[in-house]
């Protein structure tokens, strides 16, 4: 492309978009009262000056001006009205801080094959989140999948944060939601019981950007946790369970660090097991109440619990069984083949719980921080749809979603901020763990 065809388009695209603002700048004055009046005082004016324009002649007390002036100075100041007004058309819809985006963008390479960066052509309060300001620009070519591919330079040439970025008016728009750089996400969100969801069987984890963080069991019936140390996996698992609890289902956790993670209220109120043999009986248990619970679906005719429950008086509660550590439980380094057949039972009972789980209301959420990759087997792993990691090494990020993301967005000193196998960052609920 040559320097003239270059220049040619971004003419093109100038007039184009001085025609758009035009327009914005009309839409503005339509739904801003303020700007309204700004337009209105503005042909008020114009008006004036054109009823009173002989006055303007006054200095010609001595008819020095030539009639042809006359005619021409009675023509321009209508010309000058329409302009004017084009003008303030333009000004007012022309959003603050656009020259400044389009340069911050075209300095991290945000630009197409004519060089050309896109213009913002609005900006304003979300509607749905008072925390999100959605950018909108006309993005000249450039497709989405490349603003998501420079995503990290967009937030530091207009020094925000993105929630999310999207397409609007078919792919005339893309629309960026993000809040200003400066406000992040606050570094402690304290629980409050009213965030309990009073949807079946809806567990809250904290908020994104954007909204917050769900996870609805009926659908996605297993939670797998990742994180390294420190990163806020306990805290969050326990979140779920309390939120479990409250809802009224039977909560088993396995614990192999003899329960001092679980404060003494939880111990009376759960289902806690501490060794391996316990552990194996338990599970057994529990495949033992899926089987049953088959066969009374079956009888009925019910394809769930949740119809089950609908149809039948006597409720059947969800199950949720939870493990924090789950690769110090399945380990099998060093064992020996007694402990090599115990473990092998209790992975082919999870697996089954796994496989089958979620038509009987029956859910595991696995937490580890263990990179392993043959940690958690792959039958198991499989079947555990909702995955969320928190700050996470390059290799654990990659067990637990299959991308490097936890790595890249979670900072590294960052507690309970944690981001979801669809992307979605968010800091979790911080909450006592001394109470249910
Ligand atoms: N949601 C949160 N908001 C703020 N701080 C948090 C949050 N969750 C955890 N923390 C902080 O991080 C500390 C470690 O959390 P937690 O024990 O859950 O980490 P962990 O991932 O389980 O670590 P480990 O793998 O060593 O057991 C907590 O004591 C708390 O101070
Ligand atoms: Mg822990």
């Amino acid at each position: 492309m040559t320097r003239n065809d270059k220049d040619t388009i971004t003419r093109r695209t100038e007039n184009c978009h001085l025609l758009r603002r035009m327009k914005a700048g009309l839409a503005a004055v339509r739904d801003t009262p303020y700007k309204g009046a700004l337009l209105a005082a503005y042909l008020v004016g114009a008006v004036l000056v054109w009823l009173f324009r002989g006055h303007l002649f006054i200095l010609d007390t001595y008819g020095m001006f030539s009639p042809v002036l006359l005619a021409l100075i009675d023509l321009l100041v209508p010309l000058y009205a329409v302009a004017g007004l084009l003008a303030i058309l333009v000004l007012l819809g022309t959003p603050w801080g656009g020259k400044a985006a389009r340069e911050g963008l075209q300095k991290v390479g945000l630009v197409n094959h004519a060089g050309e960066a896109p213009v913002l052509i609005a900006k304003r309060q979300d509607t749905d989140n008072h925390r999100l300001m959605v950018w909108e620009f006309d993005p000249c070519g450039i497709p989405l999948g490349e603003w998501e591919d420079k995503q990290a330079k967009i937030e530091t040439a207009l020094n925000i944060t993105i929630a999310k970025m999207t397409w609007a008016e078919g792919r005339k728009i893309v629309r960026v939601h993000a809040v200003p750089a400066e406000s992040d996400f606050p570094a402690l969100l304290p629980w409050k019981d009213e965030y309990l969801s009073p949807d079946n069987f809806v567990l809250v984890l904290g908020e994104s950007l954007t909204e917050p963080v769900t996870v609805n069991l009926t659908n996605i019936p297993h939670i797998l946790l990742g994180g390294s140390t420190g990163s806020g996996k306990s805290v969050l698992l326990k979140l779920l369970l309390m939120q479990a609890y409250k809802k009224r289902a039977e909560v088993y956790i396995a614990d192999f660090k003899g329960g001092v993670d679980f404060p003494k209220i939880w111990r009376q109120n759960c289902h806690m097991c501490f060794r391996e043999d316990t552990l194996l009986y338990v599970l057994g248990q529990l495949v033992a109440v899926l089987e049953c619970r088959k066969e009374q679906l079956e009888e009925t005719g019910c394809k769930d619990l949740d119809a089950y429950n609908e149809a039948m008086e006597n409720k059947l509660p969800r199950i949720v069984f939870a493990c924090d550590e789950v690769a110090e439980m399945l380990d099998r380094t060093g064992a020996d083949g007694e402990r090599k057949k115990l473990l092998s039972q209790i992975e082919n009972r999870l697996a089954t719980l796994a496989r089958l789980g979620r038509a009987f209301g029956i859910h595991l959420i696995l937490a580890t921080q263990r990179p392993d990759a043959n940690v958690i087997p792959g039958q198991i792993r499989s079947n555990m749809d909702f995955r969320v990691c928190g700050r996470a090494d390059s290799i654990l990020s990659g067990i637990i979603l299959g991308n490097g993301d936890a790595d890249e967005q979670i900072p590294k000193d960052a507690r309970g901020r944690f981001i979801t196998g669809d992307g979605t960052v968010f800091q979790a609920y911080l909450f006592d763990e001394g109470r249910l």
